[in-house]
Parts: C-alpha cells; sequence; structure tokens
C-alpha cells in the first residue's frame, strides 16, 4: 500500500509512504501532487502522523456511570461511593464487554497504543484477569499495556503488596502506585519503596498516581523522581496527574524541578478529568487542579495528555476523542500559544509514546511498524482550530478504520 500526498509534521512539501506489509518500506519526497491508484490512500495534502496513544484510562470502569447510581455531586469522593457500589455488580464477562466496546471508541479515533490502569485491590484479581484476556484478543486493533494499579492503597489494603506481586506475576506491564491515597505520609513513602524495587526486580515499567489531590502538603513526586533517579530508572518511569503541583508554592517547586529533570521521569496529565474533580474544596478562588503541564514542558521534560475516564463514576462524559482532550488541555493550562498550538499533536502522539517506552515500536520512520493515521488538517495548529479527525487508521500495514467527515449543505 502507498499513501500519497501526505505532509508530515515539521517537514516542508509532499510524501508518498510505501507500506511493504507491516513495515513501512520508504517515504519520499514528491515532485507533484499525485493521483493514488485504487488501492492506494490518499492523504490529499493532510496530515499523516503515527496513532495517538492513550496513555492513561481505567478500562475497568469505563461505561459504568449511572449505574445503579448517578454522582450526583460530581466529586472524586461520590464517585469513589458510587463506584464501591457499581464493584460490587462487576463480573468477567461485564468487564471485558466493557473494555473491548471502549477499545472500539479508542480505536474509532485513530488511537492504537493504550496504557490501561486496572485496580488489583480485590482479593481475586478478577478485572486484571479479564484484562490480561482482553489484551490478547485485541492485538489486532492496539498495543495494550496493563498496570497493576492499587486503587485502595498498597500499605493500607490487606495484603496489597502480595497482590501487586501476583499481578505482575499474572501479567501486569506496569507496576502502579497511589502514594496519596495511603494512610500515612510513611506509608505513602514505603509505597513507593516498595513498588520500585518490584519494577526494578521484575523488569515492568512504573506509572504511579501521584498526588492526585489539591493538597499543596502532597509531596510524593519528590519521592518517586528520586527513586527513579538513584535507580536510573528514569525512562521507565511515569507519574500521573500529579495535580498537586497545582498548588506547590513557587520556592517548593523551582527546587523539585531541579530534582524532576535530574530523574527523567515522563509526566501525564489528565486535563478534563482533573478541572472535574479537583478544586472541590475551593470557593473563589477556585484552583484549576492541574499539574503544571506548560511549566514541565518548558523545562524540557516529557508530558502528554489523557482521558483517564470515559462514561464511569468519576467522570461522565467522553467519547475516545483524545483530540477532544488535548483541546481541552491547551486552554486549561494556558496553552494557546502559537509555539503551543503548532506543536500542540506532541502531547498525544510522539510525547506520549515516550511516557509508554515505545521505543522503535512508534514512529514514521523506515523499518518501523505501518501504523498511521490521515487526520484531516494540514497542520497541528488546523488540526486544533477545526477540531478535527482521524480519517483513516492504519494498522499492520491494514486500514483499520476510515471516517467519512460530516458534510454541510447550505441552501
Ligand atoms: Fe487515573
Amino acid at each position: 500500500m502507498i499513501i500519497h500526498n501526505a505532509r508530515l509534521r515539521g517537514r516542508d512539501g509532499l510524501y508518498r509512504i510505501t507500506l511493504n506489509g507491516a513495515e513501512i518500506a520508504a517515504i519520499d519526497i514528491q515532485t507533484a501532487s499525485a493521483t493514488p491508484a485504487a488501492d492506494d490512500l490518499d492523504a490529499a495534502g493532510n496530515l499523516v502522523v503515527p496513532p495517538f496513544v492513550e496513555p492513561h484510562i481505567h478500562l475497568d470502569a469505563t461505561l459504568t456511570a449511572g449505574e445503579p447510581a448517578w454522582n450526583m455531586s460530581g466529586t472524586l469522593f461520590e464517585g469513589i461511593e458510587r463506584w464501591a457500589e457499581r464493584k460490587a455488580l462487576v463480573t468477567h464477562e461485564d468487564t471485558k464487554t466493557r473494555a473491548k466496546k471502549t477499545i472500539d471508541m479508542l480505536v474509532d479515533h485513530g488511537i492504537q497504543h493504550v496504557r490501561t490502569h486496572v485496580d488489583v485491590t480485590d482479593p481475586t484479581l478478577a478485572a486484571l484477569k479479564a484484562m490480561l484476556e482482553v489484551r490478547e484478543e485485541t492485538r489486532h486493533l492496539i498495543d495494550l499495556q496493563i498496570v497493576a494499579f492499587p486503587q485502595e492503597g498498597i500499605e493500607s489494603y490487606a495484603n496489597g503488596r502480595a497482590l501487586m506481586e501476583q499481578a505482575i506475576e499474572l501479567g501486569a506491564d506496569v507496576v502502579g502506585g497511589i502514594p496519596h491515597f495511603e494512610n500515612t505520609r510513611d506509608q505513602g513513602v514505603s509505597s513507593i519503596k516498595f513498588l520500585m524495587e518490584l519494577a526494578e526486580r521484575s523488569g515492568c515499567l512504573v506509572d504511579v498516581h501521584c498526588d492526585e489531590t489539591d493538597d499543596p502538603q502532597s509531596r510524593f513526586l519528590e519521592v518517586l523522581a528520586e527513586e527513579a533517579r538513584v535507580r536510573g530508572m528514569g525512562a521507565r518511569v511515569t507519574a500521573s496527574h500529579t495535580t498537586a503541583m497545582g498548588s506547590y508554592d513557587n520556592a517548593y517547586c523551582s527546587k523539585l524541578f531541579r530534582l524532576l529533570k535530574m530523574s527523567g521521569i515522563s509526566f501525564v496529565s489528565c486535563p478534563t478529568e482533573s478541572i472535574h474533580l479537583q478544586g472541590r474544596f475551593d470557593t473563589y478562588p477556585k484552583r484549576r487542579g492541574l499539574t503544571r503541564v506548560a511549566e514541565i514542558d518548558r523545562a524540557g521534560m516529557n508530558v502528554c495528555f489523557g482521558q483517564d475516564s470515559i462514561v464511569d463514576p468519576w467522570y461522565p462524559l467522553g467519547n475516545g476523542n483524545i483530540l477532544r482532550i488535548l483541546e481541552a488541555g491547551l486552554h486549561i493550562c494556558h496553552m494557546l500559544g502559537y509555539d503551543d498550538l503548532k506543536r500542540s499533536l506532541d502531547l498525544i502522539t510522539d510525547n506520549s509514546a515516550r511516557a509508554l517506552n515505545l521505543g522503535e515500536r512508534y514512529g514514521l520512520e523506515i523499518g518501523r511498524p505501518a501504523n498511521l493515521l490521515i487526520l484531516s488538517a494540514p497542520d497541528d495548529y488546523e488540526m486544533v482550530r477545526s477540531q478535527g479527525h482521524a480519517l483513516v487508521s492504519v494498522r499492520h500495514g491494514k486500514v483499520l478504520m476510515r471516517r467519512t467527515p460530516a458534510s454541510i449543505e447550505r441552501s
């Protein structure tokens, strides 16, 4: 298959991308616009990019909002209560069906790489076992990384450490954590030391729900970063949320950034979820409840955007479209300056791929997997401004999804 008339990010001119089976065989500049053969694809001067990445979602909880009751206050705490009611009804098949439905929604929007957090604070590890099957059964659609996520804590939950170890033995790819939720500061710190040691021993990646609160005293990020620095594991470690950083004072944050840079860890922000759940103890002025996305980016560190939830007790909206998250995130994070806009797709492509350690399994380069998207606009700015879409998604050299844009007739 050949994709003609493709525009590539950061390069001038039009390109022809030749796929040989499941690999990219050639990328050649075109001297003129080409008319594609019947079996080929025409990018028509629009961007061709590697697939979008969903770096942070909870597939075991998606599509449960309102079952049995809606979260009426919209708070994180009522979300936990509503989830406890729904969790009692969860079955193996129910988890698999909802996860697969959600994966279809992600695929419809050009996502081919997903990292999902799965609650392992369950003596039967039922959701994890279901998700391990989903990972195998959806390989033709996405590459799925599973995080062993201790929703109710590692140290504060009965047999929490053993459940984490068991989850990794069963085949989870990533070690998770939730230090700010542990009962005490000491438990939070020891949970991080435990999970980093487990990751080092097992060779797994790390992705910790870290400081997901407006409490400026929640300072587990420094512990995670220092553990990553000392162990030389920064490239394999992600800190998700870190919303407390939005409430840290600048003096502390300036010292913290020195460590963060040395550690080399990545960051995931979930802007729609965080602006919805955080700031809930404020009247006015009301905090935004996000980490310092623009500042992390300006400091040369790696940061990307994720959806977190789709129609679950914590967040009632969502349709799988990561471009919606990008647009909201750029607004919320004060990133509508042209310099940010013109490279905004980094936040849902290359940066996310780096956080997920996709390495040479990702990117438009000769010899890499023939996974790519044809978008509906010629550059990053126009993609965001026009609320564009992924029009074609190609995976393993074959068309996985094709979208027909809506047409408007004026009378
Ligand atoms: Fe999360």
